[in-house]
């Protein structure tokens, strides 16, 4: 028996992770890199948000909270959903967790019996159908094609679900692709899942107020209130309020769900950095102003770098609704060779190549359950990004 547990062998080490390690080493070999693959804003955390943490330390407020959250930031997640999202809940339906990425495994321990299907759309955030698989349940992939601006089709829908489906994760926007359904579509999609009510919606909004144009963010629970009974809203603090460090997260569901998923945390980390939580009360309760002031620099980016990535041979970059990625199509660059006599033969060969021949680092689209594409995120500096786009066009335009 290996001393290793067998539940490993489920799960693959992150595609994401292994190209920033490749972009490191040949950054540390002295080559000119840029990295478009971090899934972060680039901004720093707004100074109010800062000055609570350290008062909250100065104050000795630096003690265990109780485990799924302090009942301080419980009210202000409750308000936020009130105020942002129209939708009501009770502080004991409110659980926080070390980023929305805790809240979503707790979640899916707190659920999975073996046999349990979720349904996943791709492209999708590489770290779900791990997830499933570590949780013991069975991840089932339905894909969304470009054509439909990356975002699954009502009968797509209706034809994944079975009557083992537990879970559909739903993520608009989107990390890879920045998709972002709009309230029709969305009620498109509750319509099904009204003819299911077997399946419950785990809706991960983590880039809600990422969204760019007249675009207007909705939520499952809101747009179909008869779907409140079987959601749970995930959410944080990481994107909107530039906090990824700062790992917290939050979700609002059925009071026998939270219940649950706060017995596994409290069984494993207990709670999430109490310095953390009174930081995130201030980035609920405080100014928001500068949300909207950093959309203006992701809005100027994204159209930056569609555009430039339009111009290059073989590449189709859609525009997308919000988050700070684009997923462009490369169909037309497989098969071909690189300067440097790479045999483009997938999205993993295009961004392999792309990072050693011309020090740029993206990460292909295999890894998010669709090609052949990748994905870059454009949080980083407009000089950055044409440097790297450019690079990326002399790259395609060498293709033969
Ligand atoms: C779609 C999506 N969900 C959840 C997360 C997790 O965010 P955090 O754990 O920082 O709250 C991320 C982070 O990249 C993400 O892109």
């Amino acid at each position: 028996m290996s001393f290793l547990s067998a539940t490993l062998n489920r799960v693959k080490p992150s595609p994401t992770i292994a190209m920033s390690t490749k972009a490191g080493e040949l950054k540390a070999a002295g080559q000119d890199i840029i990295s478009l693959s971090a899934g972060e804003p680039d901004f720093d955390t707004p100074q109010n948000i800062k000055d609570a943490a350290v008062a909250a330390i100065a104050a000795g407020k630096t003690k265990y909270t109780a485990p799924d959250g302090m009942i301080e930031l419980k009210q202000a997640i409750c308000a936020k959903f009130k105020r942002e999202n129209d939708l009501d809940y009770q502080t004991n339906q409110i659980t926080v967790g070390t980023g929305g990425k805790q809240v979503l495994y707790n979640a899916l321990m707190a659920t999975m019996n073996p046999g349990d299907e979720v349904l996943i759309p791709a492209p999708y955030w590489v770290s779900y159908p791990d997830m499933v698989l570590l949780a013991g349940g069975t991840p089932v992939i339905a894909e969304a094609s470009m054509q439909t601006g990356y975002k699954l089709t009502p009968d797509q829908l209706e034809a994944a679900i079975t009557p083992k489906t537990k879970w559909l994760i739903f993520n608009s926007p989107s990390n890879p692709t920045g998709a972002g359904y709009t309230w029709d579509e969305l009620k498109a999609l509750t319509d099904v899942l009204l003819r299911h009510p077997h399946v419950w919606v785990m809706t991960d909004d983590m880039y809600e107020h990422l969204v760019f144009d007249d675009f207007k963010f909705c939520t499952p629970a809101q747009v179909e209130p008869q779907l409140y009974e079987r959601t749970l809203t995930v959410n944080g603090v990481s994107k909107a309020y530039a906090m990824t460090g700062w790992r917290i997260g939050y979700a609002g569901g059925p009071a026998h769900l939270i219940k649950a998923m706060g017995k596994i945390q409290s069984q494993s980390t207990s709670n999430p950095c109490t310095i953390s939580q009174w930081a995130a009360v201030e980035a609920l309760n405080g100014p928001q102003d500068y949300i909207a002031e950093n959309n203006v620099a992701f809005k100027r980016r994204r159209d930056l770098v569609v555009g430039l990535l339009n111009e290059a041979q073989g590449v189709t970059c859609p525009t997308p609704e919000g988050a700070f990625y684009v997923y462009p199509s490369i169909a037309d660059c497989i098969g071909k060779t690189s300067a440097k006599g790479t045999k483009i033969v997938d999205d993993e060969a295009f961004a392999t190549a792309l990072l050693e021949e011309t020090g740029i680092a993206v990460v292909f689209g295999a890894a998010f359950g669709l090609s052949p594409n990748f994905r870059i995120s454009y949080a980083t500096s407009d000089a950055a990004l044409v440097d790297a786009c450019t690079r990326i066009q002399t790259f395609c335009a060498a293709l033969k």
